[in-house]
């Protein structure tokens, strides 16, 4: 089977791809407003800590596994182990509910870049929450309420789901082509945005804001979590891409040089971002004569809300910047979504032996499908409720039993046997040790703390039937795993 599956055009075309993948809505907003949340230039330790012992061990061995078997997950970790291939469609089914929000994300996304070159959404911070509120959004008030569904935003679904298939039905060769743009561009415009960031007025003191260290929160282990989660839903970590990319270069491939360009690459981009965010936010509060605190408000109601109000205070050429902003978050989430789709058509393909031009539009229109409710006026929160569980919960749980069962049942050194025979940079017995004690107990850990608090006091000011809700999602998909697993495949 090996001999005629699909192969990158080239090395760097798969290092492009997974840098795509990993580089995404989570950089320009995520990380730069986690930063500040948890100590501002301090976090950047813990950051670097967890990006060194788990970020960079774990992707190690997703290289690894898709590599040496040459499957998607499920087929993969089968081969790893008989009775693993349940976690790989664990990981599959996880990435799958991911995509469908993801793409709602981005749906919005759609909408500011159609608005920007009119500055639709408002000239006032006031007016523009409003446009995102209750224009685009339409909120309903409850996820109890889901209302009816808000058509620009379907639109803009469509359009979404529409680009993945764009992207991948050409298949692997092609997609190793597209994103050299769809990582070239956005980096172009972070540029620009960043040369044009700080040389606003004011633009130092949100820099001061962003960089400015507090050392104490180093003692605070809600820190050292949040450092771990953003490093794992950064680097794409344990949702399969990574596998079934890795698993379309040849069996010879290097594995550790690609990790750390990889991991790198994403990771210095976040950095960079920051200044691009920060130095507008400093200029915001100035205009406002405000704090740059007071003009920082949580997650993606900055990308929607807060950054447009800046925009359109720009002195010059602020729709020319509305548009850039917005094309920033196209073309930085796009390979992003279509890197969570590829391994739910690969797994599906891999395991039944079914042709990838059909399996390709059933994903994309049923992952449309699944995704229409978070179209409807009480979509946002169930956006937000299903990331939290999906990137919190799904994402440590397939973490950890990848570390257990190539640690403890294949054998971390004999992984890492393999992996030194075809790697430029040798990797020592240090790895081992992170795979099979470090990274499972931070996960572990991890994992058992926010169910602690989840049970005490629900998710966010949600009613508590919500995460009930969210739980309840978590095990379907854990059920339906081993329903797939059990299912005959059409390959060997
Ligand atoms: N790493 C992406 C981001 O930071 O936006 C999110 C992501 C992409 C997660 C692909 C998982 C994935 F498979």
């Amino acid at each position: 089977m090996a001999e005629d599956r699909e192969r990158w055009g080239s090395r760097s075309s798969f290092i492009f791809a997974a840098v795509g993948a990993a580089i995404g809505l989570g950089n320009v907003w995520r990380f730069p407003y986690i930063t500040y949340q948890n100590g501002g230039g301090a976090f950047l330790i813990p950051y670097f800590i967890a990006l060194i012992t788990a970020g960079i061990p774990l992707m190690i061995l997703e290289y690894a596994v898709g590599l040496k078997t040459q499957g998607a997950p499920p087929v993969a970790l089968k081969k790893i182990w008989k009775k693993a291939e349940w976690i790989g469609w664990f990981a599959i089914l996880i990435v799958f509910v991911l995509a469908t929000y993801y793409a709602t994300i981005m749906s919005w996304a759609v909408n500011y870049f159609y608005h920007s070159f009119t500055l639709a959404w408002g000239r006032t911070g006031p007016e523009i929450n409003n446009f995102f509120n209750n224009i685009l959004l339409g909120k309903s008030g409850s996820p109890g309420i889901l209302g009816g569904i808000q058509w620009p935003v379907l639109a803009g679904l469509a359009i979404t789901w529409i680009l993945i298939y764009l992207a991948l039905f050409k298949g692997v060769k092609t997609l190793g082509k597209i994103v050299y743009f769809t990582v070239g561009i956005p980096w172009l415009i972070l540029i620009i945005m960043v040369i044009r960031g700080l040389t606003l007025p004011g633009a130092i003191d949100g820099l001061n804001f962003y960089l400015t260290p507090d050392f104490s929160v180093l003692l605070n282990p809600r820190v050292w979590l949040a450092a771990y989660g953003q490093i794992f839903f950064t680097l794409s970590l344990a949702m399969g891409t990574l596998i079934v990319y890795a698993s379309y270069l040849p069996k010879d491939s290097d594995i550790t040089a690609n990790a750390f360009i990889t991991s790198l690459a994403n990771c210095g981009t976040s950095f960079f971002a920051g200044f691009a965010v920060f130095s507008t936010l400093g200029y915001l509060a100035q205009s406002m004569g405000v704090t740059v605190p007071e003009v920082t408000t949580s997650g993606l109601g900055l990308a929607f809300v807060t950054y447009p109000t800046a925009i359109n205070l720009l002195p010059v050429a602020s729709q020319l910047f509305g548009a850039l902003f917005f094309l920033l978050l196209l073309t930085l989430g796009i390979d992003s979504a279509f890197s969570q789709v590829e391994p739910v058509v690969g797994s599906i393909a891999d395991k039944w032996g079914f042709n990838k031009k059909w399996v390709l539009p059933s994903v994309c229109i049923f992952g449309f499908i699944v995704g229409i409710p978070f179209t409807t006026r009480g979509g946002f929160y169930w956006v937000d409720i299903v990331d939290h569980f999906i990137a919190t919960y799904g994402l440590t749980l397939v973490g950890f039993l990848e570390c257990i069962v190539i640690g403890y049942v294949f054998g971390a050194s004999e992984i890492r046997g393999y992996i030194n025979s075809v790697s430029d940079v040798r990797i020592g017995p240090w790895w081992d040790v992170f795979i099979k004690f470090i990274t499972p107990i931070v996960l572990g850990v991890s994992f058992v703390m926010q169910l602690i608090k989840l049970i005490q006091r629900g998710y966010g000011a949600y009613p508590i039937w919500t995460a009930f809700t969210g739980i309840g999602l978590l095990i379907v998909l854990l059920i339906l795993s081993f329903v797939f697993s059990k299912r005959k495949g059409g390959n060997p």
